[in-house]
């Protein structure tokens, strides 16, 4: 049995696997997030140790799991966020996370220290952008020097959640990639910017592969767990890249397009490939010796949530009286209107976007409404919006000439039949859907398994455990309606951009 750690932002998830891919059980324990300020975003670290023993120890319990039968822990965790340790290894600051966006200043200042927005992109592969690590850094450095001086090592969550289970300072590829000091193209830290920077590289934990075993559990952490010491744990993955493991992404060809509240497009990639404009993310890949892109659009299932939220009456009371899911009801109105919501558009930057625009200002908007526009057009333009933004990402991914040969979906956008059609409708391919769906946490499990020696490693694990369940093709006219749609989607954000600032 192997078990993934999963640190997410709204709670950890802790899964317990066979070798062979069968999930024994799963434990999901919650916590805050608090926001002193408007656009900070913070958590406690002590949290996320409490949610990973108290996950790890329902999962032993709901699987029936004897503690001798684990063989192998891995960890990933929500990317970029910030953990400050004094000497004695002790948080000193609430962690700054992944959608914190106080770092603007910050992320200026490291652009002018690197030389510039392509130099800074040719050291670590990508732009600096407010999410990131570095910049949060340089925060504290401006704006808490008297925390800086007592920072001895700087984690990213997931890494602080092994440094309780093993001792060991330590992170792995694919999440050091989302800190902006890694030289992504040798997977090893970034002296160059470090020293443009004035950071000191000994505040930043050893890098391995996200297989390779970086410590084991000590006697402390496997009393608390109820696990015997020794149990080794692997580098594991950055959210994004475990949950690729997850979907198994990881042969040329392979994207995977993920919608959640955001909504992720990722691409296995055999080479390093940058986008010189710094539009998508380049980073490891959690296979050893290869990486990824990535691109992220905020708001993608959200969207559809808000619109549920603020449109969804009466639908979600009916739903709630027949029993069934009130999206159901809602998607099947959106059903009603004809590919292209005749007309009406709308753009999903509710809250602001990543990609391709990284622009936190950016804002939502619909366009060409009309008398002919009711609800179900209202309901159907929303996903076609949302669907839109994630193929923004993707053509960017076959602009760098990364082959998409196949396309999973997975995250709310494939449980419907329909919005899995209007994706392949709107990508212009076919997409699929596998036996597993259980995003980042599944990936770290595997990575255990491979790092652990029951597979040689995470391909061959992905190829035991994963398979292909369903496939869509797209219908030839809805296709032919997107295609001539898509190029006005994407005009109209420049258009807008300069009047909803
Ligand atoms: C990836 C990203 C998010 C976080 C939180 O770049 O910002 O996916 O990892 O899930």
């Amino acid at each position: 049995v192997y078990l993934g750690i999963d640190i997410g932002t709204s709670g950890t998830k802790t899964l317990a696997v066979r070798e062979d891919g069968e999930i024994l059980a799963s434990a999901t324990v919650e916590y805050p997030l608090y926001s002193p300020q408007p656009g900070w975003s913070e958590q406690d670290p002590e949290d996320w140790w409490k949610g990973s023993v108290e996950s790890v120890q329902l999962v032993l319990k709901r699987g029936n799991i004897a503690p001798e039968e684990v063989k192998g822990i891995g960890l990933s965790g929500q990317m970029h966020g910030s953990v400050f340790l004094d000497k004695e290894g002790k948080v000193i600051r609430r962690a700054l996370l992944w959608n914190d966006q106080r770092t603007a200043r910050e992320c200026a200042e490291i652009e002018e220290r690197a030389g510039g927005r392509e130099a800074l992109i040719k050291l670590v592969a990508n732009p600096a952008l407010t999410g990131f690590t570095a910049p949060k850094i340089l925060w504290l450095r401006n704006h808490e020097p008297q925390h800086y001086e007592q920072v001895q090592q700087i984690l990213l969550p997931k890494d602080y959640v092994r440094y309780r289970l093993t001792g060991e300072f330590a992170s792995e590829v694919s999440d050091a990639s989302g800190t902006l000091l890694l030289d992504v193209k040798a997977r090893q830290w970034s002296s160059e910017l470090l020293s443009k920077l004035e950071i000191d590289s000994a505040l930043l934990p050893k890098v391995y592969e996200s297989e390779e075993v970086s410590g084991t559990l000590t006697s402390t952490a496997a009393t608390k767990l109820g696990l015997p010491a020794g149990v080794p744990v692997v580098g594991g993955g950055g959210d994004q890249a475990a949950s690729a493991i997850g979907n198994g992404i990881v042969s040329r060809g392979a994207v995977s397009a993920t919608m959640g509240t955001s909504g992720v497009v990722f691409a296995h990639s055999d080479e390093v490939q940058i986008d010189a404009g710094g539009r998508i993310h380049t980073f490891c890949h959690a296979v050893r010796d290869k990486w990824h892109v990535m691109g992220c659009v905020l708001s993608a299932g959200g969207s559809f949530q808000w619109y549920r939220n603020q449109f969804g009456q009466p639908e979600v009371a009916v739903a709630r009286d027949m029993g069934v899911d009130p999206y159901e009801l809602l998607t099947t109105q959106a059903a009603q209107a004809p590919a292209g919501s005749e007309g009406l558009f709308f753009l999903p930057y509710l809250t602001g976007e990543r990609t391709p625009h990284a622009d936190p200002n950016a804002r939502g908007a619909w366009v060409g409404m009309s008398l002919r526009h009711g609800k179900s057009h209202l309901g159907r333009s929303v996903m076609e919006g949302a669907t839109f933004a994630m193929r923004d990402c993707l053509e960017l991914i076959r602009e760098m000439q990364i082959p998409v040969e196949e396309i999973r979906v997975s995250g709310g956008g494939s449980r419907s039949q329909f919005w899995k059609q209007l994706q392949a409708d709107v990508y212009g391919q076919e997409v699929v859907t596998i036996n597993a769906e259980e995003g980042p946490a599944y990936g770290a499990a595997l990575l255990a398994t491979a790092g652990t020696g029951a597979y040689n490693d995470v391909v061959e694990a992905c190829q035991a455990t994963i398979r292909v369940v369903t496939q869509t093709k797209p219908c030839e006219t809805a296709k032919a309606t997107y295609n001539q749609a898509y190029p006005i989607y994407q005009k109209l954000y420049q258009s807008l951009k300069s009047d909803y600032l």
